[in-house]
């Protein structure tokens, strides 16, 4: 098993390129099933997500090629509606392929994504709206039997604000019949690149950018080019990881008006951070002061975040709060900080951090892609060595991580046990 071996205390400096969007990326993946032909995405990262999504389209039939941040997703011979419990499993924005795949069969057979590490995420929203639109589901042994005679437009009123009911039911009712409207819809920039892509294919949208999108449906979309955005969670984190070491550090080929509720509470922290149109340069400060966040959906302080802010939290100079409202359960880096010296108490959706004067190196355990970040920030602060092992789940969205950090000076390792 592969693990990060960290040793602390060192200062960052230089120039982080951001990569491409992990999850923009997704739903315009499994928005290729929309179309016939050659789809082709640049600014693509090496994920492990972004893999198993190509994995999940070649077998419903689609030719998935990757070389150097360029996907190719031909979809001519897709043929089979059908995405598997083992990739499901693995990765919830499976669920996406599932309304794109009714539209053009009229059935598909998708599995239930079932538990996750942060907590019950579930699918309710997305069903709703689909059978509004005249889909009916059966389900069998842990799989998902959806069929339709025509999916139709139709009045969709979300209970909750998701990101992933948003993405999917916008790209799916681009090929529905007639007009649908979407109102309480999520507004995260990549619902926005996602509109942007289906509009490029052909799709009738209004809208982009607030709760309510209407959707003209047509009768066909066609295969387009598109460079896939900056990643606003791995500038975000890349951010904090200038911050935790207190260096001057720049973030480049990012987009800074997606992280501004980040960069006032980094503000608030202490930090002075200069921006432009695609870069960010964060500046050491004397004192790092406490500061409460809470997560709630774009353009408010995401959730993606929590973890990393947390970490910096650790070492402030006071005592700040960090409430999690979108998933409440999404504490699990609470303990690992804490076998670091970190002074952190939690309850069910909010945890107290008690700032100490300094991190010491231990053995910590990652348990999601946003936890492990937040471990290894912590880890880059803490005295003497760390190491971070089931790395695994950082590779799902972080394109090589330890080799971004280590250009920026840090000593951290790729090690196998
Ligand atoms: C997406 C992001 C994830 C991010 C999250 C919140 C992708 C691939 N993932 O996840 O990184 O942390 O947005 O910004 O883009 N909910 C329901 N019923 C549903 C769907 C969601 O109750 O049918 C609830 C969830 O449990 C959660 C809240 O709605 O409490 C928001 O979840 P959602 O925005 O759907 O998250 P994802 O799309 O899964």
């Amino acid at each position: 098993m592969k693990k990060f071996l960290i040793k602390g205390g060192k200062k960052l400096s230089g120039t982080v390129e951001i990569s491409g969007a992990k999850n923009a990326i997704l739903p315009i993946l499994a928005a290729c099933l929309l179309t016939r032909g050659k789809t082709v995405l640049t600014n693509v990262p090496k994920l492990v997500d972004l893999k198993t999504m190509a994995h999940l389209l070649r077998i419903i039939g689609a030719r998935v090629d990757y070389i150097r941040g360029r996907m190719e997703v031909d979809t001519a011979d897709v043929c089979f509606p059908e995405a598997p419990y083992e990739l499901v499993s693995q990765m919830r924005a499976s669920i996406y392929v599932l309304g794109p795949l009714l539209v053009k069969f009229k059935k598909a057979k998708v599995s239930f994504p079932g538990g996750c590490a942060i907590g019950a995420r579930p699918i309710d929203l997305h069903l709703k709206a689909l059978e509004k639109m005249g889909a009916s589901f059966e389900t069998k042994k842990g799989y998902l039997y959806a069929s339709t005679d025509e999916l139709k437009g139709a009045e969709i009123d979300f209970e909750n604000v998701s990101v992933g009911a948003t993405c999917h039911i916008l790209m799916t009712a681009t090929l529905a019949n007639g007009k649908t409207i979407m109102r309480n819809c999520a507004k995260e920039p990549e619902i926005d690149s996602l509109i942007d892509f289906l509009v490029k294919m052909g799709a009738k949208i209004t809208g982009k950018g607030t709760s309510t999108l209407i959707i003209e449906g047509v009768k066909e979309l066609f295969p387009v080019g598109m460079e896939m955005m900056a990643d606003r969670i791995e500038a975000g984190t890349f951010l904090i990881a200038g911050a935790i070491t207190n260096s001057e550090i720049t973030i480049a080929n990012c987009n800074p008006e997606h992280l501004e509720s980040l960069i006032l509470k980094m503000q608030q922290a202490g930090f002075e951070i200069g921006v432009d149109d695609s870069s960010m340069k964060i500046f050491p400060t004397r004192k790092i002061l406490p500061v409460n966040i809470v997560t709630d959906p774009y353009p408010a302080f995401p959730t993606d975040l929590q973890a990393q802010f947390l970490a910096l939290m650790t070492i402030a100079k006071g005592t700040s709060y960090i409430e999690d409202t979108i998933f409440p359960d999404r504490f699990m880096h609470v303990p690992e900080l804490n076998r670091l010296q970190a002074n952190i108490s939690q309850e069910k959706g909010k945890a107290k951090v008690i700032g100490v004067e300094s991190l010491s190196g231990a053995e910590v355990m990652a348990t999601d892609l946003r936890a492990s970040a937040a471990l290894v920030l912590a880890g880059l602060a803490a005295e003497g060595e760390t190491i971070v092992s089931r790395i695994y789940h950082i590779d799902r969205g972080y394109d090589n991580i330890e080799g971004k950090l280590r250009l920026l000076g840090a000593d951290i390792e790729r090690i196998e046990e």
